[in-house]
C-alpha cells in the first residue's frame, strides 16, 4: 500500500512538472518594416530579408514585414502590434529616424532588441538602450566617391566646362531632407570636388525624395530655367538619376554630341544598364544584399536570445572602429564606372 501511494505521488510530481514545468522554448518571431515599399532600393534590401528569412522555415522563425507607408504614425501603430504580438526582435527602418527614441522605449520596456537599418537615428539615442544594433552604409564614403567620379571627369575633360569660366555648374538632387544619406551625400561630393582643386558654382538644389519621377520633374524645370549653363547632375540615388536622365533624354541629351555628366548611388540595377548605355557617368554601389544579410543575422541571433552575430562584418562602433560590444555594422561602399559596371551586374 505504502509503495502504491509513493508511486502514486511520484507520478503525480511528473504530471506537474509536465504542466508547469520550464515553457516550451518560444519560436523566434521578428517584427521588420520598411519606411515605404515604393523605393528602388529598400526593394532589393527588403527581398534579400524575406528570401533569408522565408529559408529558416516557419517552425523556427515567425516574421512579418510590413509597409510604413512613408508615414510614421502608421509604421508606430505597426511596431505596436509587433509587440502585442509577441515579437522577439525587431527590425525597422524608420520612417523618420528622429522617432527612434519612442520605439526605444517602448521596446526597451519588453526587453525586445531592435535592429535598425538604412535609416540611422542618433548616436546618443542609439546608446541609451544596450539592445539596439544598427546596419548601415557610411553616407560621407558614398558622397566622397560621387565626388571623386565627377572630378575625374572634369579633369579629363576640358569641354566640359561648357561656359569656360573655369567654374562648376551644377544641380543637386536631394532625398529625403530627414535623412543622413542625403546629408551627407549632397556635402560629401561636392567636398571632394573642391578637394581636387574645382571650384564649383550651384544653380539648384531640390529635394526629390529619392523618386525618379519627381526627379523626372524638378530636371525638366532645371532645363528649361538653366539650359546649357547646367555642366554636372548629382543625385542622391540612382533612382533621381534617372529621372534626370529620362528628362535630359527627352530635352534632346546623349545623342548628337550632347552630353551631360550624371552620377548617383546605389547601383541598382537600371544604373547599371544606364552605365553600359553611356547615359550615367558613375554610381557607388549601395550594398543592398550585405545590408539585408547583416540586418537579418543580426535580428535573427537575437530573436533567439542569443548575442548578436553576422558574417557580414565586425560589429563596431558608431564611428566605424571594430569594437567589442560593438552595436553597429557598417558595409562599405564601393565606386562603380564604366571600366568596373559589368562585375556588379546580375
Ligand atoms: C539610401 C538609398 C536611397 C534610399 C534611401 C532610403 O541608402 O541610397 O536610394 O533607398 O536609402 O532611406
Ligand atoms: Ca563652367
Amino acid at each position: 500500500m505504502k509503495r502504491i501511494v509513493i508511486l502514486l505521488s511520484a507520478l503525480a510530481a511528473a504530471a506537474l512538472i509536465a504542466s508547469c514545468g520550464p515553457a516550451k522554448p518560444k519560436v523566434p518571431n521578428i517584427g521588420i518594416t520598411i519606411y515605404k515599399f515604393d523605393d528602388n532600393f529598400m526593394s532589393i534590401v527588403r527581398d534579400k530579408i524575406d528570401t533569408l528569412a522565408k529559408a529558416v522555415g516557419p517552425d523556427k522563425l515567425i516574421y512579418s514585414i510590413q509597409d510604413g507607408q512613408g508615414d510614421q504614425s502608421k509604421q508606430n501603430d505597426l511596431i505596436d502590434q509587433f509587440l502585442t504580438k509577441g515579437a522577439t526582435c525587431l527590425a525597422l527602418n524608420m520612417v523618420e529616424p528622429a522617432s527612434a527614441p519612442v520605439v526605444i522605449q517602448k521596446a526597451e520596456a519588453k526587453k525586445v532588441p531592435i535592429v535598425f537599418f538604412n535609416r540611422e537615428p542618433d548616436a546618443t539615442e542609439m546608446a541609451k538602450y544596450d539592445k539596439a544594433y544598427y546596419v548601415g552604409a557610411k553616407a560621407q564614403q558614398s558622397g566622397t566617391y560621387e565626388g571623386e567620379i565627377v572630378a575625374d571627369y572634369w579633369k579629363a575633360n576640358p569641354k566640359a566646362d561648357k561656359n569656360h569660366d573655369g567654374k562648376m555648374q551644377y544641380v543637386m538632387l536631394l532625398g529625403d531632407p530627414a535623412n543622413t544619406d542625403a546629408k551627407y551625400r549632397t556635402e560629401y561630393s561636392i567636398k571632394a570636388v573642391e578637394a581636387a582643386g574645382i571650384t564649383v558654382d550651384k544653380l539648384a538644389e531640390d529635394t526629390a525624395m529619392w523618386q525618379t519621377g519627381d526627379a523626372q520633374n524638378k530636371m525638366q524645370a532645371w532645363l528649361a530655367k538653366f539650359g546649357n549653363k547646367i555642366e554636372v547632375v548629382f543625385a542622391n540615388n540612382d533612382a533621381m538619376a534617372i529621372g534626370a536622365i529620362n528628362a535630359l533624354k527627352a530635352a534632346g541629351y546623349f545623342k548628337g554630341g550632347k552630353y551631360m555628366p550624371v552620377v548617383g548611388v546605389d547601383a541598382i540595377p537600371e544604373a547599371l544598364d544606364a552605365l553600359q548605355q553611356g547615359t550615367l557617368l558613375g554610381t557607388v554601389l549601395n550594398d543592398a544584399d550585405k545590408q539585408g544579410q547583416a540586418t537579418f543575422d543580426l535580428a535573427y541571433s537575437l530573436a533567439q536570445g542569443q548575442p548578436a552575430t553576422t558574417s557580414v562584418g565586425p560589429l563596431c562602433d558608431a564611428d566605424g572602429n571594430p569594437a567589442q560590444n560593438g552595436h553597429y555594422i557598417w558595409v562599405p561602399y564601393v565606386k562603380v564606372t564604366k571600366d568596373n559596371y559589368q562585375q556588379f551586374k546580375k
